[in-house]
């Protein structure tokens, strides 16, 4: 039978980086456990991309999945693409890891469609205007402070959909 709120569009969230092989894949595997651990799965859309083609059809990288797995995420079936212009149409919140994409981001948006676009860490107490720091380059000591930041980010993301989500299920 299907669920009382099927016919709901969900809420897309899009997790932006520039190779979409180390940040926003972690923030995608992040994002999703909340979700799911708060069993709200069925009211979203998730996905990640990189403002680059650089690694297109590439996993994430080797030190990320390690990462992830060690906080019992699995991000190893995600494939690396370039965000599209469909996907400012598709997804309501486009999550920016840095400045630099942010402003890629805005410069790529649609007319009226700019304001669809964070940076990750807005959505954290004190940390507004701050970035999420490449970890590509660094150690995986890098890939766990990233997803200390990352894990942050999802609590403030998803407390910032509550009032979206509670009306939602107020709905008959
Ligand atoms: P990401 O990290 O943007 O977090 O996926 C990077 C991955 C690859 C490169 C730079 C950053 N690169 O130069 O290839």
């Amino acid at each position: 039978m299907a669920s009382e709120h099927s016919e709901r569009p969900k809420i897309g969230v899009l997790f932006v980086c520039l190779g979409n092989i180390c940040r926003s894949p972690m923030a995608e595997g992040v994002f999703r456990k909340r979700v799911e651990e708060a069993g709200l799965a069925a009211h979203f859309e998730i996905d990640s991309a990189g403002t680059s083609n650089w690694h297109r059809g590439e996993a994430p990288d080797s030190r990320a999945q390690r990462a992830a797995r060690a906080r019992g995420i699995d991000i190893s079936g995600q494939r690396a693409r370039k965000v599209r212009h469909s996907d400012f149409e598709k997804f309501d919140i486009i999550v920016a890891m840095d400045n630099a994409n942010l402003r890629d981001l805005k410069e790529m948006a649609p007319a009226g469609r700019a304001g669809s676009v964070h940076l990750a860490l807005d959505f954290v107490e004190g940390g507004a205007g701050g970035e999420v720091p490449d970890p590509y380059y660094g150690g995986a000591e890098g890939f766990g402070h990233v997803l200390d930041l990352l894990e942050q980010m999802a609590d403030g993301l998803l407390q910032s959909l509550k009032p979206q989500l509670a009306e939602r299920s107020n709905e008959p």
